[in-house]
């Protein structure tokens, strides 16, 4: 199953991500993990030692001028659409405790929109990844999903939106609704999080009536620890991944 978490800033997508990653891990699933988001910051929530972490897929200057034919940062009129990507999951992915990661990086932004060799080679990679991967595929993005394109969202099974009980959140929640529609996402859900008062999670069920509210996630000391670095996530007892789990089987239960 390939699935895509988003939301605004600071709702809590990594560590969603993170915890579910934990949670398939536990059930001995295969999981690729990617970090789409520019502001990475997936490695560090896993737990990931810098030493053993791989770079960055766009600060591969090499690569993507050998894979497209352009050095990065230089005028490219003419680049390989299509540049070879197949190789790279095994070559540029770190394992960490039996889950892989891959970090796809920042993309300086010219002028005129992203079409530069090294946008080019980072699509292909992602819709690569989700397309051709045999395994759990858990993608941490940003609140901007334009960027995943029509090929890629035919890959992803399901979209989860983070908020928080607040309307900046719900808006945000309602523009990806939107462009989630636009670029052909086929299973967009809402997850309320940092849940303190069940009232909190009525007021995210009564202003988000037109979409799937998968679940709720309680505001949580452990998963603030976790992004500390003050607990690990593989040490966690399993009983925090409660809420996790009824997510996954909701989504399991949901038929393609
Ligand atoms: N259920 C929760 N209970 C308590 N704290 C939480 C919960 N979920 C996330 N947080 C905390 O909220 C903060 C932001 O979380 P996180 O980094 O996962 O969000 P994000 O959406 O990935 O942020 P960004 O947009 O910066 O990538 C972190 O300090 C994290 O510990
Ligand atoms: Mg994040």
């Amino acid at each position: 199953m390939k699935l895509a978490v988003t939301g605004k800033g600071g709702v809590g997508k990594t560590s969603f991500t993170a915890l579910f990653a934990r949670l398939l891990k536990d059930k001995g699933k295969n999981v690729l993990l990617i970090d789409a988001d520019p502001d990475m910051n997936l490695a560090t929530v896993i737990g990931v030692p810098p030493e053993i972490q791989k770079k960055p897929i766009s600060e591969l200057k090499e690569l993507i001028a050998e894979r497209t034919g352009v050095i990065p940062g230089t005028p490219a009129p003419l680049f390989k659409m299509n540049p070879k990507v197949d190789d790279i999951p095994d070559k540029y992915c770190t394992n960490y405790n039996d889950l892989k990661l891959i970090i796809m990086g920042t993309i300086k932004k010219g002028g005129g929109g992203c079409a530069c060799p090294e946008n080019a080679f980072l699509k292909n990679l992602l819709s690569y990844l989700i397309v051709a991967t045999d395994e759990w595929v858990l993608l941490d993005m940003e609140a901007g999903i334009e960027h995943l394109g029509r090929g890629t969202a035919i890959g992803v099974d399901h979209m989860i939106v983070l908020v928080e009980p607040n309307l900046t959140s719900i808006e945000t929640a309602f523009r990806i609704n939107k462009l989630s529609k636009d670029i052909g996402i086929k299973n967009l859900h809402v997850v309320g999080n940092k849940i303190r008062i069940p009232e909190e999670k009525i007021f995210i069920r009564d202003n988000l009536k037109s979409m799937n509210v998968l679940g709720f996630i309680d505001q949580s000391e452990v998963i603030k620890k976790i992004s500390l670095n003050m607990i690990s996530l593989m040490d966690i007892d399993p009983e925090n991944l409660a809420p996790i789990e009824n997510i996954y089987e909701k989504l399991n239960s949901i038929k393609h």
